[in-house]
């Protein structure tokens, strides 16, 4: 037996992980992105130092979408406790990121990239290429008039370049181009006749996009990522899509499924539909902005209604038994669902920390529905509950629904 084999292969065991530990332990928090302690994420509901990323340790990571507000004040203990993941849930748009031709805002981004770094937390770019929050200086010459789709595809790659590449080799993941499918009953028509594709005249920006993501950073993740994609018209327009980039041997990893659902919706069918689907095509899945709401649907007008004309909301019950009993039942179908998937989904991250805050509560300015305090109590805002933690921050039902299995 050649011990000096043996006793380098010990050596290499012992000497890698530590200069590893030595290298990390190099890579100190600065003081803004120490936690904000006032706060004692999980202290009153349970007491033990496990969060949810660690019940689902050996299933996926856990991701949260966060902004300056969470990572600066009370939600940035909770944030360390619970996830292992983040996502910028505005500070990497073009339009916020990349306002004019020649500026880009860095600030918020590298925040929150130094705030996971520190924190050993994994990061998604969101995104790339999308029609909201878009930077509209792109679409225009400075005559004011539509540019041609040459350089509108010119600007893409630089500004893509410029974003993936400040962040090669700390965002693991991008969701590469968002919301490109329409979402008409109309099955003929596959893409959103967004200023990309009227400019473009067709979809070419999107294998553009993720061609320009895999050279600006070839060891990124590259995610397309869209809402509704268990509804079934729409998820077959999305496999449409996916299916020809895959056979175009375009670099795309995956599809993220945004996830934003309701009381009864996706059904546990539509949703294994849905993975199935795109699994058979190779791909992974990333569930990327998953909130459940417990909005009712809001009435419809009566038929022969002035076009336009608007129902008063439904009565807003807040977060009733009730509501609450339907909520935990659709999160524990979706992440039993999701534990039997394990091997497709590399991650689930949920639009918000916690009830305290959801982007949906604003939506609409409260008319498109919602569900807030007393029936008595005007709002304008309608709050959605859709989150695992309460507006106290603490663990609900649905946490432990999610968390015990
Ligand atoms: C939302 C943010 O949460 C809001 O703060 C912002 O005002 C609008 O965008 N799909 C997406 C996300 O891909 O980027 C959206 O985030 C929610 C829907």
């Amino acid at each position: 037996m050649n011990f000096s084999i043996v006793n380098k292969k010990a050596d290499r065991g012992f000497v890698l992980p530590a200069i590893a530990f030595i290298i990390l332990s190099l890579v100190q928090c600065t003081p803004k992105h120490q936690v904000v302690s006032s706060f004692q994420a999980g202290t009153t509901a349970d007491n033990s130092k496990k969060g949810l990323k660690d019940y689902y340790k050996s299933y996926f990571p856990i991701g949260v979408a966060v902004n300056m507000a969470s990572l600066h004040g009370p939600d940035s203990a909770l944030i360390v406790k619970e996830f292992n993941s983040v996502t910028p849930e505005n500070d990497m748009k073009m339009g916020p990121i990349h306002p004019s031709e020649d500026v880009y805002n860095w600030k918020n981004a590298d925040d929150i990239v130094d705030f996971a770094v520190c924190h050993r937390i994994k990061i998604r770019g969101h995104n790339l290429c999308w029609h909201n929050q878009e930077a509209a200086w792109m679409f225009k010459g400075v005559d004011g008039k539509p540019v041609t789709k040459e350089l509108l595809l010119k600007r893409l790659k630089d500004h893509i370049f410029t974003v993936a590449g400040r962040y090669k080799g700390k965002i693991y993941a991008w969701d590469v181009v968002n919301e490109a499918v329409d979402d008409s009953d109309d099955t003929t028509q596959i893409y959103r006749k967004s200023n990309w594709y009227n400019i473009c005249d067709g979809p070419d920006f999107i294998e553009a996009a993720f061609r320009y993501a895999h050279e600006a950073d070839p060891q990124a993740k590259l995610y397309y990522n869209d809402y509704n994609s268990e509804h079934p018209v729409k998820r077959e327009k999305i496999y449409k899509l996916l299916k020809k980039l895959v056979d175009d041997h375009v670099p795309i990893d995956g599809v993220g499924m945004q996830a934003h659902w309701k009381l009864n919706e996706p059904s546990p069918n539509e949703l294994r539909k849905a993975l199935d689907e795109v699994t058979s095509l190779g791909l992974k899945v990333q569930f990327t902005e998953l909130d459940i709401t417990i909005r009712l649907p809001q009435p419809k007008p009566a038929p022969g209604a002035t076009p336009g004309a608007t129902m008063p909301p439904a009565p807003d019950p807040g977060y009733t038994p009730e509501l609450e009993a339907k909520q935990i039942a659709q999160y524990k179908m979706a992440f039993d669902i999701f534990r039997q998937y394990k091997k497709f989904i590399t991650s689930v991250t949920f639009w918000n920390v916690s009830d305290r805050y959801s982007w949906l509560d604003q939506r609409g300015g409260g008319l498109t529905g919602g569900a807030a305090a007393g029936a008595n109590t005007p709002r304008t805002v309608r709050k959605a509950y859709p989150l695992l933690f309460d507006e106290n921050r603490e663990r609900k039902n649905a946490y432990w629904s999610v968390a015990n299995f």
